[in-house]
């Protein structure tokens, strides 16, 4: 959505994926604290999202309530917390009757509710596609993008329809950002199946159009007490942060930003690794080849000449694999810096050949000079819809 909240993808943080239900004010707040001290916030992270189980009904004019044990100081209250640590607030409700968790839904109070989150100062909402009465999404979207535009305050709008109704197709003309598919989980298949049904769509995204949403991170919940936290090795879930970043998915971390261990604050903060997200070309990065699981994914950067490349192996062995400057539009002299280990590898011709980990990636950035020639766009690569 053309709206100038989103020229590059959304980054922050949401409740579902550590606390599912469990969410309240203190969690929240705590949350706001830690993304400042973490470092997350000098990172590029602000948006703070209350998911799901915050609400419980509505006045007798139709007002939705904050849940008041968990909430007792109110979102407009807890707004300008968050607020006050130069973060933005974000909610969730659902563009049906009731949210998947059976709280209150927007339907049929798409103006008001809209109006009461700009009267608390929301700043992003996040709308789920549960209990909808089988209606068509683009229609329903459109209705909230609408309500939300009259609102009188700028509202980052993600769509969370879970992929039904292909919303990469509409979604540049509802959100500034739309989920592909169903929910992600802590296991290393879920993330793979994902990037599978995210990668191909690249070509819907962009800084005037919104941003294919690959789902909110899991990465450090293993072992952390998150309510999602299934089990990824350290290595699975810097492939999984490798991933989003390339594929120019919103960056929301979904772990406890209080108990992060060294690693995963390395891997959600590393600088050079979210700048390739936050390119302000704005291009998605696509699949230029695959050898039985051995993937190069390249995303074109805004300096002419540049490319981010991810090596991502999926099997279940380490492998050497090569990246064909010709594969990625760049002519036969390139230089090629490592963006994990910040580290310069020096200037290559024609390829460059690496050993990656099993379930590992290396991330490279190449500065060379564009090719007319080159498959740089490779056919399979984009999804017939
Ligand atoms: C389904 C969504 O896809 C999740 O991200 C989360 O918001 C839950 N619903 C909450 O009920």
């Amino acid at each position: 959505l053309n709206n100038g909240l989103s020229p590059t993808p959304p980054m922050g943080w949401n409740s579902w994926n550590f606390y599912a239900c469990n969410v309240d004010e203190v969690k929240i707040k705590q949350a706001a604290d830690t993304m400042v001290s973490s470092g997350m916030q000098a990172a590029g992270y602000k948006y703070i999202v209350i998911d799901d189980c915050w609400q419980t009904g509505r006045t007798s004019d139709g007002t939705i309530i904050a849940d008041p044990v968990k909430f007792p100081s109110g979102m407009a209250s807890l707004a300008s917390y968050v607020h006050s640590k130069g973060l933005k607030f974000g909610l969730y409700t659902d563009a049906g009757f009731t949210t998947c968790a059976g709280k209150p839904g927007m339907y049929s109070h798409e103006v008001q509710d809209a109006n009461t989150f700009a009267s608390w100062g929301v700043d992003y909402v996040k709308i789920d596609w549960c209990d909808n009465g089988g209606m068509d999404p683009q229609t329903r979207y459109t209705i909230i993008r609408d309500a939300l535009a009259n609102s009188g305050r700028p509202i980052l709008f993600s769509i969370c329809n879970w992929g039904i109704n292909k919303p990469w197709v509409w979604g540049a003309a509802t959100g500034n950002m739309w989920r592909t598919t169903d929910d992600i989980f802590d296991y290393w298949d879920r993330v793979t199946w994902i990037i599978d049904q995210n990668a191909p769509l690249a070509n819907f995204a962009g800084p005037t159009k919104g941003w294919n949403d690959a789902d909110m991170l899991m990465v450090g919940n293993y072992g952390t007490g998150a309510v999602f936290g299934g089990g990824m090795t350290d290595t699975e879930y810097r492939s999984h942060f490798s991933m989003w970043t390339i594929m120019a998915s919103p960056l929301i971390a979904g772990n406890n930003l209080s108990t992060m261990s060294q690693f995963t604050k390395d891997t959600l903060m590393n600088s050079e690794v979210i700048a390739v997200n936050q390119d302000a070309l704005g291009s998605q990065g696509i699949l230029v080849s695959d050898l039985g699981g051995l993937q190069v994914y390249s995303k074109k950067l805004q300096t002419t000449g540049t490319r981010a490349v991810v090596l991502f192996n999926r099997t279940g062995a380490a492998a050497n694999m090569t990246i064909n400057f010709s594969s990625i539009g760049l002519s036969a002299t390139a230089s090629i810096r490592d963006l994990w280990s910040k580290t310069e590898k020096g200037s290559f011709t024609n390829s460059y050949t690496v050993n990656v980990p099993s379930h590992g990636t290396v991330m490279v950035k190449l500065t060379g000079s564009e090719t007319t020639s080159g498959s740089f766009i490779s056919g399979k690569t984009y999804r017939i819809v």
